[in-house]
C-alpha cells in the first residue's frame, strides 16, 4: 500500500529546510532587534476564541477552519492563524497591560482548508509578531518598517506596502450602510459570494476577486472617506511618521482584510510577481480584541508574514544557499579494529562540537571516499589495521588535498 500527502501540504525536504532555517533565523534576528519576545501557544485551541475573533461571518470562520470534537466531545480548531491564540495566552499569563508595552512574536504552522493553490496551502506558516499596550501611531509605523526590513533583510525587492484605515466602531457602521447601499443597487449582478457577504459583512465585497463584479467594486464608497476625526487623525499620523521613516506605501483605500478583529490600521506587503495570492504580509491595528476576548482594553498591532511565499520568492531569486550542514570530519575505515576505533573517535568529534560522520552500510574504502566528497566533508580521516597499530592515521584537508599523519589522541585538538 502506498501513502499519499494530504491535499494542501507540502513535505519540506533537506535541501529546502536549509533555506526555511535561513529566513527563520532572518526573522528571529530582526524580531530580537525591535525588542519582541518569542511565545508559543498551542496548535489547537477552543473553537469558540476563533469564531469570536476572526468573526463569524469570515470565510476563515465560515468555511476555512479544521474543527473537531475531542474525546470529551469539546469543540477545538486547529489554529488558523495566531493573533486570537496570543491574545488568549497574553491575557491569561498576565503579559498584557495597559502600563507597559508587551512585544511577542511567533513562527510556525497555521491550517486553513482553503482550496489549493500557487501560495495557498491548507498547512501553511506565519512568522508575525503582536505588541499590546499602545495606540501610538508612530508604532504602526515601526511595525510596518520592521516587516519591510525583514523583507529586505532576506534579499526581496520590488515589494509593495499597500496601507489603509478601516476605521472604528465608531465610524464604521455608516461606512458599512453606504458600502451596502452601493452595492444593494448591483447586487442581482454580482457573484454568489458578494450577495451572501451583503447582509452578514458587506465590507468582505470589496475583497471580491470575481472579475464580472469588479466594476461594482470600483465606484464602491472607500472606508478613508467615512473615517471618524479620531480614525482619521491616526490615519495622517502613521503616514507622517512613515515619511519620517522613508518607508514607501501605497494607500489602498480597497484594502480589506480578510479577518474581522482591525481597527484603523490594515496593510498588506504584496509582490506583485506572485500572482493571485501575491499578499506575503498583512497586519493591522486591533484595538479592541483584548476586550472582547475577557481582558482589560487594551490597544494592540500585529503582522503575519506567510513564509511558503517568502520562500518561493527568494528561490526565485536564487540567495546564495549557505554551507551550514556539510560536516567537518568523514571517517573512512577498513577492517573491524579500525572501524572500532573510527566509531570512538566519531563519538568524541561529536561530543567536542566537531561535526562528523562515518560509513554504516558496509561500503568499500573507495566508495565510503566518494561518499565523503558527496557529504562535503571538510577533511577526511582514513584508516585501517595498519593505523590503529601505530595509533595514528592520515588526514586529508578535502579543499586543499594536503595530507598529514595525525595521531588519534590529537585528532580533535587538530580540528579544533
Ligand atoms: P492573514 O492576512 O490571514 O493575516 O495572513 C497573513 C499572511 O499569511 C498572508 O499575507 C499570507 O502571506 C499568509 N497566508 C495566509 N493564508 C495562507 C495560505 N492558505 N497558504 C499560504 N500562506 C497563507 C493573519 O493571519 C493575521 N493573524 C495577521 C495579523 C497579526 N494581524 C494582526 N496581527
Amino acid at each position: 500500500m502506498k501513502y499519499g500527502i494530504p491535499r494542501g501540504t507540502k513535505d519540506i525536504l533537506p535541501a529546502e529546510a536549509k533555506l526555511w532555517q535561513l529566513v527563520e533565523q532572518a526573522c528571529r534576528e530582526i524580531f530580537a532587534l525591535y525588542d519582541y519576545s518569542e511565545i508559543r501557544t498551542p496548535i489547537f485551541e477552543f473553537t469558540d476564541l476563533f469564531t469570536r475573533s476572526i468573526g463569524s461571518g469570515t470565510d476563515i470562520v465560515k468555511k476555512e477552519m479544521y474543527t473537531f470534537a475531542d474525546r470529551k466531545g469539546r469543540s477545538l480548531t486547529l489554529r488558523p492563524e495566531a493573533t486570537a491564540a496570543v491574545v488568549r495566552a497574553g491575557i491569561e499569563n498576565n503579559l498584557i497591560s495597559i502600563e507597559s508595552l508587551a512585544k511577542l512574536y511567533y513562527l510556525g504552522p497555521m491550517f486553513r482548508y482553503e482550496r489549493p493553490q500557487a501560495g495557498r496551502q491548507r498547512q501553511f506558516h506565519q512568522a508575525g509578531v503582536e505588541v499590546f499596550g499602545s495606540a501610538d501611531p508612530r508604532l504602526d509605523a515601526e511595525v510596518i518598517e520592521l516587516s519591510v526590513r525583514l523583507f529586505e533583510k532576506v534579499g526581496l525587492k520590488d515589494l509593495v506596502v499597500n496601507l489603509n484605515s478601516v476605521g472604528c466602531p465608531k465610524c464604521q457602521p455608516e461606512f458599512r450602510g453606504a458600502i451596502k447601499k452601493h452595492f444593494a443597487q448591483h447586487i442581482s449582478d454580482m457573484c454568489q459570494d458578494c450577495r451572501d457577504r451583503l447582509e452578514q459583512n458587506p465590507m468582505r465585497i470589496l475583497d471580491c476577486k470575481e472579475a464580472h463584479c469588479q466594476k461594482y467594486l470600483e465606484k464602491a464608497p472607500a472606508s478613508l472617506d467615512y473615517l471618524c476625526p479620531e480614525c482619521k487623525n491616526h490615519f495622517d499620523q502613521v503616514v507622517g511618521w512613515l515619511g519620517n521613516l522613508g518607508i514607501k506605501y501605497q494607500v489602498n483605500d480597497r484594502l480589506v482584510r480578510g479577518l474581522d478583529y482591525y481597527t484603523k490600521t490594515a496593510f498588506e506587503v504584496i509582490a506583485r510577481q506572485l500572482g493571485a495570492q501575491n499578499a506575503v504580509c498583512g497586519g493591522g491595528r486591533y484595538d479592541n480584541l483584548v476586550a472582547e476576548l475577557g481582558g482589560k482594553a487594551t490597544p494592540a498591532i500585529g503582522f503575519a508574514i506567510g513564509l511558503e511565499r517568502v520562500i518561493s520568492l527568494i528561490t526565485d531569486h536564487q540567495l546564495p544557499i549557505t554551507n551550514e550542514g556539510n560536516i567537518k570530519l568523514f571517517i573512512a575505515t577498513l577492517g573491524e579494529a579500525a572501524t572500532k576505533q573510527g566509531f570512538a573517535l566519531l563519538s568524541q568529534a561529536r561530543a567536542l562540537g566537531i561535526s562528523a560522520d562515518m560509513d554504516f552500510l558496509g561500503k568499500s574504502l573507495k566508495a565510503q571516499l566518494k561518499n565523503a566528497d558527496r557529504l562535503k566533508a571538510a577533511f577526511v580521516y582514513v584508516m585501517g589495521d595498519e593505523e590503529v597499530k601505530k595509533g595514528s592515521a592520515g588526514l586529508k584537508n578535502m579543499a586543499t588535498g594536503e595530507q598529514s599523519e595525525v595521531e588519534f589522541s590529537q585528532l580533535i585538538t587538530r580540528l579544533k
